[in-house]
């Protein structure tokens, strides 16, 4: 939980200085999120705290108080969506155990990339399995920004001499995303 925390922190701090638009990350309710959200404040109050789920319904419930328009219908979209995607909870709902969860948000960002193609949750195929890759780091604070960092940009050296290409279409989002899912299937 500790490591979650500093791991999307430090990686939301190192994306800073390339985030431009104000948007969040997409999915399910995002757009409700931004437009309720954006009414007072910097969607950055969001991104830069990583909450768990019972920890967002009690935030939703103060924002509530704080004036913040929403029928209970529309924090519980909210609410859903802010623990999926800017959770710190070992792992979100509806996170696959393994990458065949066709409808997940994880696992249509490693099909859309091709992550898929070299890489699976327990073996080896091109790459290292993720689960490898998540018990090497486990206790490395400066990992994620790192393996964003490569891959984006590919590289070689660390598992063998394969090299993984860049895959310089990632959004910040996606890179964080799926760096922060990585890294918790230890
Ligand atoms: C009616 C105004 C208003 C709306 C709408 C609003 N907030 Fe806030 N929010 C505040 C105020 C006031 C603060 C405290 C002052 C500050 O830090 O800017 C705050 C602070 C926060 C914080 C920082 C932690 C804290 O408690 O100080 C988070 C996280 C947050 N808001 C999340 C949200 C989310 C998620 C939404 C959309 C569902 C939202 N807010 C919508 C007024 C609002
Ligand atoms: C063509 C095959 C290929 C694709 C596509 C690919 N990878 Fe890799 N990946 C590799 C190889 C090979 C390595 C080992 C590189 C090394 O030894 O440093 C690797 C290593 C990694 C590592 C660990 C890096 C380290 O330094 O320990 C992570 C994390 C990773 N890949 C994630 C991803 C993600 C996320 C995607 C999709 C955006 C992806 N990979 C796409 C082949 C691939």
């Amino acid at each position: 939980m500790k490591l979650e925390l500093g791991v999307a922190l430090g990686l939301a701090a190192s994306l800073a200085a390339a985030q431009a638009p104000d948007k969040l990350v997409s999915g399910p309710g995002a757009t409700l999120t931004e437009n309720k959200c954006k009414i007072c404040h910097e969607l950055e109050h969001i991104r830069r705290t990583p909450l768990s789920r019972g920890e967002w319904a009690d935030n939703l419930k103060n924002m509530r108080e704080r004036g913040a328009p929403m029928t209970d219908e529309e924090m519980a979209v909210i609410l859903d969506y802010l623990a999926a995607y800017y959770g710190r909870d070992p792992a979100p709902p509806a996170a696959p155990d393994t990458l065949a969860g066709g409808g997940d948000p994880v696992a249509r960002l490693l099909d859309a990339h091709a992550c898929s193609g070299c890489h699976t949750l327990d073996q080896r195929v091109v790459g290292p399995s993720f689960r490898e890759v998540a018990q090497r780091y486990a206790s490395d604070a400066g990992a994620a920004a790192r393996l964003a960092a490569k891959v984006r940009s590919g590289g070689q050296g660390a598992w063998g001499q394969v090299p993984m290409p860049p895959a310089p279409a990632l959004s910040d989002d996606e890179l964080l995303t799926l760096i922060g899912w990585v890294l918790s299937r230890k």
